[in-house]
């Protein structure tokens, strides 16, 4: 048998969840997601004795509470991730940005990368991989990976660092899981060694990025996607903010800067990744030759015919 729909919603409750949701961790919930809005959050309101989210609602404004506001945001967050998701963009984080920063951190030989909705954690393991690699025949070199994420759920999972043979099997090459990973019962966990240079904390993007520290590169994928222009901007801003004077940005695919930030460069080459520096220097450290112009091609005017001066 089919379940029953949920009850409908009052659009006042819908608005106060859409409010809190915003204001505590800027995802968006639009009219659409009503229904997704229920089945995530009932069964919250249920283990708590009330009968729907109407009620629930009038609990939250009689009193606020914490532990059930961060409840909803963490059934309201989608942490769908995978390692090396997008093959392209890490390929060219792989052979091209990451080269370049070594290359630019010569002297320091330390590097420091934020994974800013590291999910649970495929995302930033995946990049212990690649440094585990790049650094095998370059000794003296340290590198540390800060993975964050608004989910606690998702953070502790991340540090404990174990999936299912469904998650391994999503974007991971058998060579990199039979290096990286031992198997435990009908899961695979990624080696002690490799989780040395990482770290995971629970951190909202809606906080001053400044007690984080600087970094080299920021990774910042499948997130913004959720929240609205304005709260783009601010992340964004943040981000300049702790990024490197020579750093870079790493977005999701269909993520882009394009009318929200004038503080970063494109680099048309490289989707997804964004530069601190002008085009024709990130070229240079890229080692990439900058594309050539293309030469305008001069407008044959056919005929004047009916058109007239003045
Ligand atoms: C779709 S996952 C992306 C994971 C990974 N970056 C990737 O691209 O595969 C989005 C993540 O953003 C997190 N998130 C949503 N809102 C956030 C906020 N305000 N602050 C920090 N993390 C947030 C979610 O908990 C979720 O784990």
């Amino acid at each position: 048998m089919n379940n029953p729909a949920p009850p409908a919603l009052q659009p006042q409750t819908f608005e106060y969840l859409r409010d809190l949701l915003k204001r505590t961790s800027g995802l968006m919930v639009t009219t659409e997601k009503t229904y997704l809005l229920q089945s995530r959050l009932l069964p919250i309101a249920r283990r708590r004795g009330m009968q729907n989210l109407d009620q629930m609602v009038a609990s939250l404004k009689m009193k606020p509470d914490k532990g059930l506001t961060d409840e909803i945001i963490e059934a309201m967050t989608t942490n769908e991730t995978y390692f090396f998701r997008d093959d392209k963009a890490f390929k060219q984080l792989r052979e091209n940005i990451l080269p370049a920063l070594l290359k630019a951190r010569e002297g320091s030989r330390k590097i420091r990368i934020w994974s800013a909705a590291s999910s649970t954690g495929q995302e930033a393991y995946s990049m212990a991989m690649i440094f585990d690699e790049l650094l095998a025949a370059r000794p003296g070199w340290a590198y540390e990976i800060v993975g964050t994420d608004i989910s606690p759920a998702a953070v502790e999972r991340a540090r404990r660092g174990e999936y299912s043979a469904f998650e391994v099997q999503r974007g991971l090459p058998i060579k990199l899981l039979m290096k990286y990973f031992s198997q435990t019962g009908q899961n695979w966990t990624i080696k002690d060694e490799m989780k040395r240079n990482i770290s995971f904390r629970v951190f909202n993007l809606h906080d001053s990025f400044m007690p984080l520290g600087r970094f080299d590169l920021i990774v910042c994928r499948n997130v913004l996607i959720y929240f609205d222009d304005n709260d783009k901007r601010k992340v964004l801003t943040g981000m300049k903010g702790v990024l490197a004077a020579d750093g870079y940005l790493f977005l999701g695919s269909s993520e882009t800067i394009l009318g929200l930030s004038t503080e970063f460069t494109i680099v048309p080459s490289f989707p997804g990744f964004y530069s601190t520096v002008p085009l024709e220097e990130t070229y240079n450290r890229l080692g990439f030759a900058l594309p050539a112009a293309r030469p305008l091609t001069p407008m044959k005017v056919v005929s004047t015919e009916g058109f007239s001066r003045g």
